[in-house]
């Protein structure tokens, strides 16, 4: 390998040798970035198959990448593709992201709060995958909602009502798109660099100066480590400082399903009785713990940040932006008044009633994988979701029982899946006469000023 300098210019004269480079990560070696920049290319050209970049990935996620590694694949994903320019916008942009989990529908909640707090939020989402649940796809619950739009209406609406939330195109990332679908299948997900290249080349390519990051913990995450989800949290608010970009991270539970809805028209439901006041609870706090920290990233002080996060939700100013999100985005803004009737409804409802107890363990994954065999995620890609099915928790870890009381209500297309879920949900949540206790909701932050 050498490297021929002409004019301030280096050209890369590296001779790819697919084996050669898999071999060294297989043995542990760190890639010279030069090299490794060399085998990205060539897989987009298609000089490194997709047989050499699943093995080089397994290799990766087995005997790990380093930090520099983790810097060029980000860079690497970034300049494949296109960049959103949000220069021209007034007022701070800040983008959110999770790296998500069962249950987890924050951006409903906290994309308005930020937005009723004066910032530009220009969210690119995805869609669920596997046990996980993804924005867009709760968004298309609500009839009429369209998440494509073009870069050109995606940057109008964002500029004329201060959010928008939407696909990514095409052009955006793509070396991520086709990285992320290999590794989704060869069993690569759960590796620190590997998810923080991904997300934070999003991140950095939709343009916010600032970026506040759930990283999600537990038996629902992709990483169930904490220590790991600690490392990939610091991973990537490192990248985003190294772009100019301010950064803050949470590490949050994810050890049983966040809001007590999981599906797809459910989790709307649920977002928009938190919005309009009429639901409490531990993912409402955690909203405001995301959305305050990513206002305290604007240079407001970390309890003024709070207190005006606090104020759009109980004032009803971010219930006001979501309903004018659904609108701009041609859904039923009557999903803010009447959502169970607007919202379609599943046709078999029934509880689980396991008898008297308290909760302990919940097989997270498991729960989100119920709600997807329900129908409410895809095994495939090009699978079709209902956005009808799904279920509703009752409780959560340390929560008593009664006798006949109901732990969950499920929400089915029809009687044979209900009968198969009611099955399944025994070897998911134990009920004991022990219990546990309630884990904490956030184990730790990693950059930014301290919310409250
Ligand atoms: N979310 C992403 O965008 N990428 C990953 O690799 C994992 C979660």
């Amino acid at each position: 390998v050498c490297g021929l300098r002409i004019q301030g210019l280096t050209l890369s004269t590296t001779r790819l040798d697919p084996p050669v480079i898999i071999a060294r990560k297989r043995d542990g070696e760190e890639l010279r970035p030069d090299e490794f920049r060399a085998f990205l290319a060539g897989y987009l050209d298609g000089q490194v198959a997709e047989e050499q970049m699943s093995a080089f990935l397994m290799a990766g996620l087995l005997r790990g990448f380093s930090r520099e590694e983790a810097v060029v694949m980000t860079e690497a994903m970034i300049t494949s593709g296109e960049t959103v320019d949000l220069s021209d916008l007034r007022g701070p942009t800040i983008d959110k992201h999770s790296t998500g989990g069962v249950g987890d529908t924050c951006t409903l909640i906290v994309a308005p709060i930020l937005a009723a707090c004066g910032a530009q939020v220009a969210k690119l989402s995805g869609r669920g995958l596997g046990h996980t649940g993804g924005t867009l796809d709760k968004l298309e619950s609500i009839p009429g909602c369209s998440v494509d739009l073009t870069a050109e209406e995606f940057h109008q609406q964002v500029s004329k009502i201060g959010i928008a939330v939407a696909a990514a195109t095409q052009d955006i990332v793509p070396l991520d798109k086709r990285l992320y679908a290999l590794r989704d299948v060869t069993g690569t997900v759960p590796s620190s660099a590997l998810i923080a290249s991904s997300v934070m080349s999003k991140k950095l390519a939709g343009g916010a100066e600032h970026i506040v990051l759930d990283v999600k913990t537990g038996n629902g995450a992709l990483i169930v480590d904490p220590d790991q989800a600690f490392e990939l949290a610091e991973l990537c608010v490192a990248i985003a400082e190294a772009h100019g970009r301010k950064a803050a991270a949470l590490v949050t539970d994810m050890s049983q399903p966040l809001s007590h809805a999981v599906g797809n028209a459910i989790e709307v439901a649920h977002a928009v009785e938190v919005l309009t006041g009429q639901r409490g609870g531990r993912f409402r706090d955690l909203c405001l713990e995301i959305a305050a920290t990513g206002l305290a990233l604007t240079g407001r002080g970390p309890d003024d940040a709070y207190g005006q996060a606090l104020a759009a939700l109980e004032g009803g100013r971010a219930a006001e932006v979501f309903s004018e999100l659904v609108a701009a985005q041609g859904g039923n803004p009557e999903v803010m008044d009447r959502p169970w009737e607007v919202l379609p409804t599943a046709p078999v409802v029934a509880d689980w009633a396991p008898g008297a107890g308290r909760v302990g363990a919940m097989d997270t994954r498991g729960l989100g994988e119920l709600a997807s065999g329900l129908g409410a995620g895809r095994k495939h890609k090009e699978d079709d979701i209902d956005p009808r099915v799904g279920f509703e928790m009752h409780v959560g870890i340390g929560d008593v029982l009664a006798v006949g009381q109901p732990a969950v209500r499920i929400h089915a297309a029809n009687e044979y899946d209900r009968d198969w879920a009611l099955g399944r949900l025994p070897d998911l949540i134990e009920i004991s006469d022990e219990g546990q206790s309630p884990p904490p909701l956030v184990h730790a932050r990693i950059g930014g000023a301290r919310a409250r």
